[in-house]
């Protein structure tokens, strides 16, 4: 069974699972229902903290277009990774963490496992058609008890999600608009990425995929 065939399930099915490891769990559709209410809130968002794309410390500038909310934001510069409260474009706080997204990713970590989670931190991913994600780990938070909640809207994406060990090669998910991953406990240090996003058209969202994790960053 693919996952492919969970593609066409109704804004109201939220019983579809792939356990992907343990800890780690693609809850399918869970946020289909939400959709409309999501998008609303993430345009509120980014029109105040607008999606920018990020140098790295490697001298690169990243292909996915990044925004925030909640009190901390994820944030790459030539300096390194960090968490800062305070949007560098413009000085301000970042926008507050949408209720609506709040209580989806809430929902979600409780779903997989995970109750009490009490993320502080939201990172917005915009990928265009081509924009991809490397292999990483999520490693700038402080503890690693909380789980790391993903949402996906628009464009389906491949999903690559491997081990906490680099050299093991990952496997290959598909990302369908709605779908939430959750992954913490013995995957919390799993590597992850994105593959190149390929071109199409969503209704809701047109030719991009957008991605919330949520993210528990201080201690
Ligand atoms: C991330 O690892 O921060 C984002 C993953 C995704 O876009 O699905
Ligand atoms: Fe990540």
């Amino acid at each position: 069974m693919t996952a492919d065939l969970f593609d066409d399930l109704p804004p109201s099915c939220e019983a579809a699972q792939t356990l992907l490891a343990p800890g780690a769990v693609l809850l399918h559709g869970f946020a289909r229902a939400d959709d409309a209410a999501l998008l609303q809130a993430i345009n509120a968002v980014i029109a105040r903290a607008p999606l920018r794309h990020m140098r790295t410390p490697g001298g690169y500038t990243t292909s996915v277009a990044m925004s925030n909310c909640g009190p901390l934001g994820w944030v790459s510069d030539p300096d390194g990774y960090r968490y800062a409260a305070l949007d560098p474009l413009s000085g301000q706080p970042w926008p507050a963490m949408p209720a609506c997204c709040l209580d989806l990713a809430q929902r979600a970590a409780a779903q997989a496992g995970f109750a009490q989670f009490r993320p502080d931190a939201c990172l917005i991913n915009e990928y265009a058609p081509g924009a991809k994600l490397s292999l990483h780990q999520d490693r700038d938070e402080k503890d690693f008890s909380a789980p790391i909640v993903s949402l996906s809207l628009g464009l389906p994406a491949v999903f690559l999600f491997g081990t906490p060990r680099r050299s093991e090669r990952p496997q290959r998910y598909r990302l369908s608009h709605g779908d939430v991953v959750v992954w913490g406990g013995p995957a919390r240090l799993a590597y992850h990425g994105v593959a190149p996003l390929a071109d199409g058209e969503h209704a809701l969202l047109g030719r991009r995929r957008i991605n919330l994790t949520f993210r528990r960053a201080n201690a």
